[in-house]
């Protein structure tokens, strides 16, 4: 069995996967605060075991004891693989960073890295004994890369999250059966991100005349596109650890 732990599992990208991951092989934990009944649904039909957790992963103090029940589910015995893909991201507050204040900045922080890593770091610990494939993909952004103003927030969770990423490779390099993470950056989506992105207000975002011309050139690609692309990494014979991967560049 191939166990699978996604989180933002809900809509977008997540939901995108999680409908694509539906598969006989594949045991998967979704992770949103708001249940996606459409994806419970489809995989009853299909014999699919799905374990669905509401959970506000703004909410880190609770991040551990959600790890647990997470893994109280998987027979390490029955696992063939197992993965982790920190997909759930919030690209509020858009706003200049003298208008940014408390409450946003520490959501912004918790939900892109601080529940990331502890989710990854309980991973590691709950199948550091397994001698089989342990992955996790990171969903970043290119953001994390270029100063975009008005997102000053979102660029540097994402910062973050790809210097973690590079830190798990950094330290798994010599481990026997190391659990390897990639960062991948997946493009510009056509998701309800995106959406968010061009109702915010120019003096907040500067640039949202780029993202409007984008989507009105149709340039935007599509959740399913982009979920094939995750997917590909995720059972790929090369997955480099500690990697930073953009679409734009496979
Ligand atoms: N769309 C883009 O153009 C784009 C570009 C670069 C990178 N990305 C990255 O791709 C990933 C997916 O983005 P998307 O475009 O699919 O966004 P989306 O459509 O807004 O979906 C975000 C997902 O994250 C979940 N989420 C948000 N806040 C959460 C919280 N507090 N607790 C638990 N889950 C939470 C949402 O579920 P609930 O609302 O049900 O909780 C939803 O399932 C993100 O990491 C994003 O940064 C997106």
């Amino acid at each position: 069995m191939n166990y699978i732990i996604i989180t933002g599992a809900s809509k977008g990208l997540g939901e995108a996967l999680t409908q694509k991951l539906i598969q006989k092989e594949n045991h998967l934990i979704c992770i949103a605060r708001t249940k996606n009944n459409n994806l419970i649904d489809e995989a009853e039909k299909n014999g699919v075991k799905l374990d669905y957790f509401e959970y506000d992963l703004n909410n880190t103090t609770g991040v551990e004891e959600l790890s647990n029940k997470i893994f109280t589910n998987i027979d390490k015995g029955n696992a063939k693989t197992i993965s982790l893909i920190n997909n759930a991201g919030v690209v509020d507050p858009i706003k200049l960073v003298d208008n940014v204040y408390t409450n946003e900045i520490q959501k912004s922080l918790n939900v892109n890295v601080v529940a990331p890593m502890i989710l990854t770091s309980a991973f590691m610990r709950f199948t550091a004994d397994l001698k089989i494939e342990k992955r996790v993909i990171n969903i970043s952004s290119a953001a994390g890369k270029s100063p975009y103003p008005g997102w000053g927030c979102y660029c540097t969770s994402k910062a973050a999250l790809d210097m973690f990423t590079q830190c798990i490779g950094a330290e798994q390099a010599e481990v026997e059966f190391p659990t390897k993470a990639l960062s991948f950056a997946p493009g510009v989506i056509d998701t309800e991100m995106q959406v968010q992105i061009r109702s915010s207000k120019q003096e907040d975002f500067p640039l949202i005349n780029t993202f409007v011309g984008l989507k009105e050139k149709g340039r935007l690609l599509q959740p399913a596109y982009v979920a094939d692309k995750v997917i590909e990494l995720l059972f790929a014979e090369e997955f480099k650890n500690g990697s930073i991967v953009d679409i734009y560049k496979l």
